[in-house]
């Protein structure tokens, strides 16, 4: 069954062809980071118009890739939250435009649940259930139960930014580009991780739940003072990497005692995990001294970021499951509680 997917909830517009939810026929992503860099995050009113742009000539490339026709698409799968909404209603459009014109049902997807999908889609052997799934991105910081593919439990989330948001501001501070993370992992191989005592965030309410508002802020005054005022001086390099090092450290220590606690209490042998800050090898190396009596399982390269292979690949899932398709009228969401 060969299903075409389709993402846009934030500033990726990704088209993709994935053939019985695993194998990866096609595989499109046009980043959008060329126009958002100059503004240090992302523009909502920018990306929507890309996304009208790009749709279309994504969509050709993926079929001229793939040496497909849309009449060999058997299933459409589209991303319908969350994200931005303007967004996001440019995905979802063009899939009910195709799925109109094509006369072949189309599924609406979450967009979080595709990232531990993308984890899930590249693993060998199958999953142990029930795992724990860790989406760690750029707009959400989730822990959760996953009883079965489809049936979750959310555990813990952010209550302000999620972890690669906070990664963003802090590159920023330091007159880092955007995206910010890979810039800060970069720059914190020559850093001393000890030098700042910054913390991560605890959230009383639920220990599983995250805040990284506060480091980002304790961030912003070791690099500008109390006033957090701003200079034109650049800041020594060596300052810049301490910064990183230190702030990285924090912000991973809270994600690998709150996921492993999670995997413990809830007896899982396995964590599942996706989102672009996945793709940190120090985040990875934690994980992995941490504790090894449980298994991890990361999204293959090319499938951590934003693309719209996990998307299609879900789809499937849920066309075997049982969902024949959404009617015309499925609304995206900005927001999706799991
Ligand atoms: O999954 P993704 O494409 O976006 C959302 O669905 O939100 O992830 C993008 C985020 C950005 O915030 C970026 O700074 C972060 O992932 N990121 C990283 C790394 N690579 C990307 N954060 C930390 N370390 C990295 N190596
Ligand atoms: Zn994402």
């Amino acid at each position: 069954m060969l299903v075409l997917g389709i993402e846009s909830t934030c500033d990726e517009t990704a088209v993709a062809i994935v053939k019985d939810g695993r194998e990866i026929i096609s595989n499109v992503i046009s980043s959008q980071i060329d126009l958002h860099r100059e503004f240090g995050g992302v523009v909502p009113e920018l990306a929507c118009r890309r996304h009208v742009d790009i749709m279309i000539p994504v969509l050709k490339e993926t079929l001229e890739k793939a040496n497909l026709e849309l009449k060999d698409i058997d299933l459409i799968a589209v991303a319908r939250g969350p994200g931005l909404i303007g967004a996001i209603l440019i995905g979802l459009n063009t899939a009910k435009a195709l799925s109109f014109a094509l006369n072949k049902p189309f599924i609406g997807i979450n967009h979080i649940e595709a990232h531990l999908y993308a984890a899930i889609m590249s693993h060998e052997k199958p999953i142990l259930f029930p795992a724990i799934g860790s989406v760690l991105s750029g707009g959400h910081t989730v822990i959760v139960l996953i009883n079965e593919l489809g049936s979750y439990q959310l555990i813990g989330q952010t209550v302000d930014d999620a972890v690669g948001e906070a990664f963003d501001k802090v590159a920023k501070i330091l007159n880092l580009p955007y995206p910010g993370g890979p810039e800060i992992e970069a720059l914190a191989l020559k850093g001393n991780p000890k030098k700042y005592p910054f913390k991560s965030g605890v959230v009383k309410a639920n220990p599983y739940n995250f805040s990284f508002s506060g480091l980002k802020t304790a961030v912003l005054y070791a690099v500008r003072g109390q006033n957090a005022s701003v200079t034109d001086t650049p800041l020594p390099l060596e300052l810049c990497q301490d910064v990183a090092a230190s702030f990285q450290r924090a912000a991973f220590s809270g994600i690998v005692s709150k996921t492993l606690q999670a995997a413990k209490e809830y007896g899982c042998q396995e964590i599942i995990f996706g989102g672009g800050v996945t793709n940190n090898q120090l985040l990875r190396k934690l994980f992995n001294e941490a504790s090894q009596d449980v298994s991890y399982v990361w999204p293959a390269v090319g499938l951590s970021l934003d693309n719209a292979a996990m998307i299609a690949g879900l789809g499937y899932q849920k066309f075997i499951a049982g969902n024949k398709g959404d009617s015309l009228d499925l609304e995206a969401l900005t927001s999706i509680p799991f």
